[in-house]
């Protein structure tokens, strides 16, 4: 059992502003969560805590059910995974991966065995005795992972280890981890901004911005059933169209769709860049500008005077002029002021 409780947690670093405003999380035991949020927005702050490197300013962390805040960070039986691996350089990857295993005191044969072991897992058996620098970003990245997994710890915190590696490294790194995962059977704290990660890696995804949860969900509904503008904008690609409804109605580009339930005035029409081309009523429009992407074309242009993107397979015109077709079926309503969804049923 390895389950984290976040109670009530705060923190402030200056004792003015808390970056970490009141969060309460219950990660389960084996789960793979990804708190995924913009630059700044406390992420790290939220592993440290948890690792016991930052102190807590209110709150509680409780680990299988017990209360950590006064425990030591070696106590804790967390290992922690960092962005810039942070490796000893002067050491083989062998003593890399034995490190902690040495500083516990444990027995020279055993300390072999889980070395050996889990080189064997990481593919780094060919490696051992090389020094980081002797090794790819990727190679590195897996030693520290190695280091991290021969201790066999209740939690794994890991703060974007992936944000040093190419982009096709990442995809491949991406997948190892999931599958560590599976095999490790251990629950997994692991940080990202990068939205594909958080949705392809994730049991579940926590959207944090400014030190709160915006939304904790499985990555489909986060995705399919956005909270708030925020997580809706920050997950995939969402476009925001101001309108203004009168008796559930309202216009884009001049084009009229009923919905109902809608509140009069204002509102934020939103509707996904893959979900332009696919519904029954048509929207022409004067594309700005036309990306060529590879598999599919990215279109920029306005609707009701707001930036919009559509994603849209290769094959389909868009020229002078753009013929798109939404459904308000595929339409999310939010609050202009609080940014909160209004209602989910489908018009
Ligand atoms: N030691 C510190 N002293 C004062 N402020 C800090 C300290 N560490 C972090 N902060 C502030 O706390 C906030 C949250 O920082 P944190 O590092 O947790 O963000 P993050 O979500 O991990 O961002 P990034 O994606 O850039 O890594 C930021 O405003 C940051 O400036
Ligand atoms: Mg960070």
């Amino acid at each position: 059992m390895s389950s984290v409780v976040l109670k009530n947690l705060v923190k402030s670093y200056d004792s003015k502003k808390n970056v970490i405003d009141n969060i309460n999380l219950e990660i389960k035991d084996k789960e793979f969560i990804v708190l995924v949020g913009s630059s700044g927005c406390g992420k790290s702050t939220i592993l440290r805590m948890i690792s016991g490197l930052e102190e807590i300013t209110s709150g509680e962390i409780l680990i299988d059910g017990k209360v950590v805040n006064n425990i030591h960070p070696k106590d804790r039986d967390i290992a922690f995974v960092f962005q810039s691996y942070a490796l000893y350089p002067h050491m083989s990857v062998y003593d890399n991966i034995a490190f902690g295993l040495k500083m516990r005191k444990y027995e020279k044969a055993i300390i072999d065995t889980k070395v050996k072991e889990v080189a064997k897992a990481l593919n780094l058996e060919d490696l051992l005795d090389r020094k980081p620098k002797q090794l790819s970003g990727g190679q590195r990245q897996r030693v520290a992972l190695g280091r991290a997994i021969v201790r066999n710890p209740k939690v794994f915190l890991m703060d974007e280890p992936l944000s040093n590696l190419d982009a096709n490294l990442r995809v491949q790194m991406r997948s190892e981890i999931k599958r560590l995962h599976n095999k490790l059977q251990t629950t997994f704290i692991y940080v990202t901004h990068d939205q594909t990660e958080a949705l392809t890696m994730g049991d579940r995804i926590v959207v944090l911005d400014k030190g709160k949860i915006q939304q904790a969900d499985t990555p489909d509904a986060i995705y399919n059933k956005p909270k708030n503008k925020f997580v809706a904008g920050f997950i995939g690609q969402m476009n925001f169209i101001s309108v203004n409804a009168k008796d559930g109605c309202f216009e884009i580009e001049g084009q009229k769709f009923h919905k109902e339930n809608l509140q009069d005035g204002e509102i934020e029409a939103a509707i996904r860049a893959e979900k332009m081309v696919s519904g029954d009523t048509v929207i022409k429009v004067k594309p700005e500008i036309v990306e060529m992407t590879g598999g599919e074309r990215i279109v920029y242009f306005k609707l009701n005077g707001c930036e919009c993107t559509a994603r849209v397979p290769l094959d389909y015109p868009a020229g002078e002029s753009f013929e798109l077709k939404i459904s308000i079926n595929d339409m999310y309503f939010f609050n202009k002021e609080s940014g909160e969804i209004i209602g989910y049923e489908k018009a």
